[in-house]
């Protein structure tokens, strides 16, 4: 499927985890693909080996989102490099993991700053390259709606990620400009296995997942690579949940 030749996206987080996975499968349908990172250099080294080696356009871009003078060196850059932006794929997060009533502040101001406040500075500086039938897709967390031990300060982001996402949609709409959230379950990336928690949640999910495994990075790739289709122009503020229906119980 190369119905994205010639198109450009832009993936933040996308050297490991979930946003690697989504920039191979739009590098894979042709985009020429700006991965960012903030700090992995080994990932994002891998990542460029990987690229050579299938013969992907991927270009590598380093910087902390949530420094004001990384980021502007990331805008900037893209600026440059760029003359449209088809596809701005928002999965870089990070976040403390307390119980809320453990969670400072400071520490919260500091979540919302890259899961939040990042997202909203680079939609809102790369909005203008953006064209009639391009795509904004952020990654959200079923702890933007539920409980997930110690996850307050990152389920509050998303949360208000959540909300903001459904502005972005209803006022880039009428441009032609589509926005979604898909919303993974457990997926064992290093931020999974960083949560306090995880052994007692691996088991949980797989109790309570009616199909019977996790979901993959690949799985939420091959999500957000369909919404870059023409058949998704008409998918507008949705949140496409893809956790194996474990969603479904109660
Ligand atoms: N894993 C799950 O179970 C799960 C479930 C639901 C939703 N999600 C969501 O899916 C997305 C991807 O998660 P993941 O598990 O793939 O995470 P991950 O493996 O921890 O990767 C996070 C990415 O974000 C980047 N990043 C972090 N802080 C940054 C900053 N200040 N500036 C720029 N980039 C920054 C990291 O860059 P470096 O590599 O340089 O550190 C890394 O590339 C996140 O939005 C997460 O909340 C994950």
């Amino acid at each position: 499927m190369n119905h994205l030749n010639d198109r450009v996206a832009v993936v933040t987080g996308g050297t490991r985890g979930i946003g690697k996975a989504i920039v191979l499968a739009l590098a894979g349908s042709g985009a020429h693909v700006y991965a960012l990172y903030a700090r992995s250099r080994k990932n994002a080294e891998s990542l460029e080996q990987e690229a050579r080696d299938k013969g992907l356009k991927i270009t590598i871009v380093r910087g902390d989102l949530a420094h004001e003078k990384s980021y502007q060196d990331v805008v900037d850059r893209l600026h440059d490099a760029c003359d449209h932006i088809d596809i701005l794929v928002h999965s870089a997060a990070s976040g403390v993991h307390r119980k809320a009533m453990d969670l400072s502040e400071r520490q919260l101001k500091w979540t919302f700053e890259i899961n939040v406040f990042a997202v909203h500075r680079l939609t809102c500086a790369l909005i203008g390259k953006m064209r009639n039938g391009s795509r904004i897709i952020g990654i959200t967390s079923p702890g933007g709606t539920r409980v997930i031990p110690s996850y307050a300060a990152v389920g509050a982001t998303k949360g208000a990620m959540e909300a903001l996402f459904r502005h972005y949609a209803s006022e880039l709409a009428p441009d032609g400009i589509t926005v979604n959230l898909v919303c993974p379950g457990l997926v064992m990336t290093d931020a999974a296995k960083a949560l306090p928690e995880l052994e007692a949640m691996l088991e949980k999910t797989l109790e309570y997942t009616p199909s019977g495994r996790l979901t993959t990075p690949e799985d939420v790739a091959e999500v957000v690579r369909f919404l870059t289709t023409p058949a998704a122009s008409q998918i507008v503020g949705q949140n496409i949940v893809i956790d194996g229906g474990k969603g479904l119980m109660a």
